[in-house]
């Protein structure tokens, strides 16, 4: 998440008049089953929730479900917990360039053969394997490492980085090195007896969801969900062992994360580039360390962290360093960042066209780039859960809607996801939900609020609107927002105040009226906290040479671009000026 974004929590922060102390009100059974048609009937009783995924999110879903009496059940494929947060040196290897179809744009997802008896069980031993897949291989892909690298901290300061009632210890930084975060993950993992070695029923590692359907009692109705999982275990180097099995569900959290499908851009030339000259592009989830790009000269696409902290990380051993900055229309990158690149560090304009004949890219307002040793694509993710493939729907274009006698899909072109009430509980089946999954969600404090809807609304102490309200506030939400597209997931600051304000009094006014826990109020420190971040973040900013807008104009003719130049600037000026 962008750091530039947390600053105006605090203004959403300070006008929340919230309680600072919780407080229960005995639970009323006979407020939980009013028989009201303007609230959410669930067709099956909620008893048994699955998690999927053990990052931050897959934590304060797990403790909040515990908390209010569910049984739980997490799936992680890695094997420990940390998610994004777990560093490795392994990477996955390049994504497959042109771009897949958003449903398999993370994983293809593996099935026992039809009507194999389960638990099947396959052993692989690479002397005698004949897949040409090693035994590395399938545990890589099985986990599928993330896109952190060595030198990265948090561009979110500690105290927006931490579980309530999870303190850093006096004296930690607040721009966290990664590896502070993954043994802050893992201990707090293990406080809750969820940990690799806690050897827990709640927590099954090295455990890949790979299909979640609906499940039918034996009168053919609907009741619940269907999980079918694959462990993958490593018995030696060269050998493993993959078992599959299913187990049912009344309730499924996605807690999988934003970040698991890399966007390979569909530029012109792409393609051919890559066919001539397979190992000059890799993604940003791929970068590690500067020294393999020593002397090198490198072209990094895109305009994001990634794309920044990456060029910032390369700069001083590369021999050139060229960051391609598209500015596209309705953009979400914190051009603010941009302000941080060191010097020498050259700020293009878009990609036209890559001419692999020549090695030579020609960038939108007509010059060239030759001699380009590697491309480095920073050009974000997509969304993709490919083991929901009945609701990914890629042939629904724009702000097409799915046809209405189907479910209605939850991803169509990776651009962002749908169907969501309030981007948590899936409209058409509210027992399936999403955590965390927006563009600039503050994932630690927000995402407990999230997970306490969840708890409260699947155990009856908070109540849903019927669906056609939801479909209803959904459908004037996103006309609101100016339809489907990248830019609805992200939360852009004037929201941010909103989103927190209404979680805040929904759960609170549940809790008065049906007892139960409290959301957790907003930190009225928080604002001269982020204030001190943002002095601190920016201090050494450096108006780097970004290209002139006079000769943007002639190429793009968008005003957004020269806006977005302007909004960088002022940007700037507001997170150094104090309040
Ligand atoms: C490079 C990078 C830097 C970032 N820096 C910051 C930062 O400084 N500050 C900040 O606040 N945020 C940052 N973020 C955002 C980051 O994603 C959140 O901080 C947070 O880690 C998200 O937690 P999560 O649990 O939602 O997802 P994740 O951390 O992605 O965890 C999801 C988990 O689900 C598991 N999983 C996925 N699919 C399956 C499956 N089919 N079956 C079983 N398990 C599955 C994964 O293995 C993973 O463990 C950064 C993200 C990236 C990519
Ligand atoms: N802690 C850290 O320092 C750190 C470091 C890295 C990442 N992160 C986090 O990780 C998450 C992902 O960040 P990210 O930078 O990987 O992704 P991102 O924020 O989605 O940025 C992607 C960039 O690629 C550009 N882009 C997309 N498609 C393109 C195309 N076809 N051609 C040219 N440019 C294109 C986007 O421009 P448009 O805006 O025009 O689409 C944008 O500038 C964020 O939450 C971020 O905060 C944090």
């Amino acid at each position: 998440m962008a750091a530039w974004v947390v600053f105006s929590l605090c203004a959403a922060s300070l006008s929340l008049a919230l309680t600072q102390t919780s407080f229960q009100v005995p639970l009323q059974p006979e407020q939980i089953h009013q028989n009201d048609s303007d609230y959410h009937q669930f067709k099956w009783p909620i008893r048994k929730v699955a998690v999927i995924g053990a990052g931050v999110s897959g934590l304060v879903a797990y403790r909040e479900l515990v908390d209010a009496g569910l049984d739980v059940k997490i799936f992680e494929r890695d094997e420990v917990p940390g998610g994004v947060w777990h560093y490795s040196d392994e990477t996955q290897g390049q994504p497959p360039i042109p771009n897949v179809d958003p449903q398999v744009a993370d994983f293809v997802p593996s099935l026992p053969p039809p009507n194999a008896p389960l638990p099947h069980v396959v052993y692989h031993n690479d002397r005698n394997d004949n897949t040409g897949v090693t035994s590395a291989e399938r545990w890589r892909d099985h986990r599928a490492p993330h896109g952190v690298w060595a030198s990265l901290t948090s561009n979110v300061p500690a105290p927006l980085m931490k579980f309530n009632r999870h303190e850093w210890p006096p004296g930690s930084p607040w721009n966290i090195p990664h590896l502070n975060l993954q043994r802050y993950l893992r201990s707090v993992y293990s406080f809750y007896g969820i940990n690799a070695n806690d050897r827990s029923p709640h927590i099954s590692y090295n455990t890949r969801v790979e299909l979640v359907e609906k499940r039918h009692d034996s009168f053919g109705n609907e009741h619940g969900w269907k999980l079918t999982v694959k462990k993958l275990e490593r018995l030696s180097p060269s050998s493993c062992k993959e078992k599959w099995w299913t187990e049912d569900f009344d309730a499924v959290v996605v807690a999988t994360g934003t970040f698991n499908g890399p966007n390979m851009p569909n530029i012109p030339g792409l393609i051919e580039w890559h066919r001539r000259y397979p190992e000059s592009i890799l993604h940003s989830r791929e970068y590690r360390r500067p020294e393999m790009f020593a002397n090198h000269s490198v072209l990094i696409v895109g305009a994001g962290p990634s794309a920044t902290g990456i060029a910032a990380d390369l700069n001083p051993l590369v021999k050139r360093n060229v960051l391609s900055w598209r500015q596209s229309e309705r953009s979400n990158t914190p051009v603010v960042f941009l302000n941080l690149l060191p010097q020498g560090i050259e700020v293009v304009v878009g990609i036209h066209q890559f001419h692999p004949e020549n090695r030579t890219i020609e960038l939108s307002d007509g010059t060239f780039l030759s001699d380009i040793d590697e491309i480095i694509l920073s050009t974000g993710y997509r969304y993709t859960f490919p083991f929901l493939p009945q609701y990914h729907n890629s042939s629904i274009k724009g702000n097409e809607e799915g046809p209405q006698d189907q479910p209605q899909p939850i991803v169509t072109d990776g651009t962002h996801f749908r169907s969501l009430w309030r981007d948590l509980f899936y409209i058409d089946e509210p027992t399936l939900a999403f955590i965390n999954q927006n563009l600039n969600v503050v994932t630690f404090t927000w995402g407990e609020n999230f997970a306490i809807a969840l708890a409260k609304v699947w155990t009856g102490t908070a109540r849903l609107p019927s669906r056609q309200t939801m479909w209803k506030e959904y459908r004037d939400w996103v006309a609101s927002q100016g339809g489907y597209g990248k830019w609805l997931l992200f939360i852009k600051w004037q929201k941010q105040e909103e989103i927190v304000s209404f979680f805040s009094s929904w759960l609170n006014t549940a809790a008065y009226q049906f007892g139960g826990k409290q959301a957790t109020p907003s930190d009225p420190n928080e604002r001269e906290l982020l204030n001190v971040w943002g002095r601190a973040f920016f201090a050494n900013s450096n108006p780097v040479k970004l290209p002139s807008t006079e000769r943007k104009q002639q190429f793009g003719g968008h005003q957004q671009q020269v806006d977005s130049l302007e909004y960088a600037h002022s940007l700037l000026a507001y997170f150094t000026s104090g309040y």
